[in-house]
């Protein structure tokens, strides 16, 4: 899913028109506190809101998730991500989501390991494995963390249902078959997409080599 951090925030609708086969729309939200950046914020999720059908991934890099999360859901979002370091609550901040109709989402931060969550994971409908440090599009993909996605696999495999092992940070025609490899099945690139002159071949391209490269192969 392509993320909007790449696209040109005075022309988000363009943006969106540009990848008419992305599974769904990646939108960070960063508060200058849990992050060192800035984006935006819930006026502007409601506003893509009345101008896509799309399915909406928030993920949300903020302080205090607890009270900001649920509104996304309210305003319409399909899927709404909070990132585990700040969360106070987050069981009962998933179990909120899900009554808002959203999957709730759980992110780690590249430093942040899996195993004291794994008690959480069937409150969650995915889990999200941070690739580069959280706060700015076009960095650098961290190898560090393939361990983490192949250790976070084997725990969803053992849970069961329906967990999407999410990956955001340096996705791109270079990295993503790594991360499908190690067992991720959704995949979010911002420059990869925003910075190519047809970003809706790249997401096709991007989707092919992931399904390919997962195990057990394409069909
Ligand atoms: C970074 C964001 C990502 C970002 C990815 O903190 O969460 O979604 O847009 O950008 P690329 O794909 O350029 O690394
Ligand atoms: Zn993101």
């Amino acid at each position: 899913m392509p993320s909007l951090l790449a696209a040109d925030f005075a022309n988000l609708q363009a943006a969106i028109e540009a990848v008419p086969g992305a599974d769904a729309l990646h939108i960070d939200v960063m508060d200058q506190h849990f992050v060192p950046n800035l984006t935006l914020g819930l006026p502007v999720v409601e506003s893509i809101r009345k101008v896509t059908p799309a399915m909406l991934d928030i993920h949300l890099m903020i302080e205090d998730p607890d009270r900001w999360a649920p509104a996304y859901a309210e305003a319409g979002a399909e899927s709404v991500t909070f990132h585990i370091e700040a969360a106070a609550a987050p069981v009962r901040l998933a179990r909120e989501l899900r009554r808002q109709h959203a999957r709730a989402g759980m992110a780690l931060r590249p430093a942040t390991a899996i195993e004291p969550y794994a008690d959480l994971l069937p409150e969650l409908d995915m889990v999200l494995i941070m690739t580069v440090e959280p706060g700015f599009g076009g960095q650098k993909f961290l190898d560090l963390c393939l361990t983490k996605i192949r250790r976070t696999r084997t725990l969803l495999d053992q849970v069961g249902g329906d967990i999407w092992l999410q990956i955001d940070g340096g996705v791109s025609v270079e990295t993503i078959e790594r991360c499908a490899a190690a067992g991720a099945d959704c995949f979010v690139a911002g420059s990869a997409v925003f910075g190519a002159d047809d970003p809706d071949t790249v997401v096709t391209a991007l989707r092919e080599l992931a399904t390919s490269a997962q195990p057990g192969g394409a069909l």
